[in-house]
């Protein structure tokens, strides 16, 4: 068996670096260092914002553990954390619109502040869901921060407080982000080449 089979490899293009797995070629789309900054940046709003009060981080698993693993440290305050798996993409690229709840929280929400860490809202509809479904918990307040915001037509408002970055309407990959459960533990945010 040829050596490095199974390690990603990068390698670089022109000015385009590249990384390759096996026939997977995945292009670089937000930088490890323009992750940090903006992770950097959200989490001092988050501090300033909730300055005094009591917050609580939901974090929707498994996509955000990168991002909330970053912008946690960048909150400068005490914050309970608590996790919800939910599941509406199986094993595609493409939603099912059907959200279903696989883990719920260990704690109660009832009066407190609320925010919810979330790796990406495509059509909205897990967000959407989830708000709802929270809400009727009797929060005090809920909040939306998500790192990345597709650039797809929906018809849902867009109520995200805290945004990372605007992308393109590409399937991308890493810094938690799956696809088939492959290319989370990729440092940076990337798009599979040739869809
Ligand atoms: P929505 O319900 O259509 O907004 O989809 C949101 C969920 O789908 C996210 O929490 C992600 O887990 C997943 N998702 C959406 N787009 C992508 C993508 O481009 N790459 C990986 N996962 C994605
Ligand atoms: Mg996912």
């Amino acid at each position: 068996m040829k050596e490095n089979m199974s390690q990603y490899e990068i390698i670089t293009e022109g000015k385009e670096k590249i990384l390759v797995y096996g026939r997977e070629r995945i292009k670089v789309l937000i930088t490890e260092s323009d992750l940090q900054d903006k992770v950097k940046e959200l989490g001092g709003r988050i501090t300033k914002d909730y300055a005094g009060r009591e917050l609580v981080i939901i974090a929707v698993l498994r996509g955000s553990f990168i991002f909330l693993a970053d912008i946690s440290r960048e909150i400068k305050m005490p914050v309970i954390f608590d996790f919800m798996a939910v599941s509406s993409y199986g094993d595609s690229k493409v939603s099912s619109g059907i959200v279903r709840i696989t883990k719920d929280l260990e704690f109660s929400i009832e009066g407190k502040e609320v925010l919810i860490i979330e790796d990406i809202v495509d059509s909205g509809r897990t967000l959407n869901y989830l708000v709802k479904n929270l809400q009727a918990r009797n929060p005090h307040s809920i909040e939306i921060c998500a790192l990345l915001d597709k650039d797809v037509p929906r018809k849902m408002e867009n109520k995200v407080k805290y945004k990372g970055f605007d992308i393109p309407n590409k399937f991308v990959v890493g810094y938690g982000l799956d696809f088939a459960e492959n290319f989370r533990n990729i440092p940076f945010i990337g798009y599979i080449e040739n869809e």
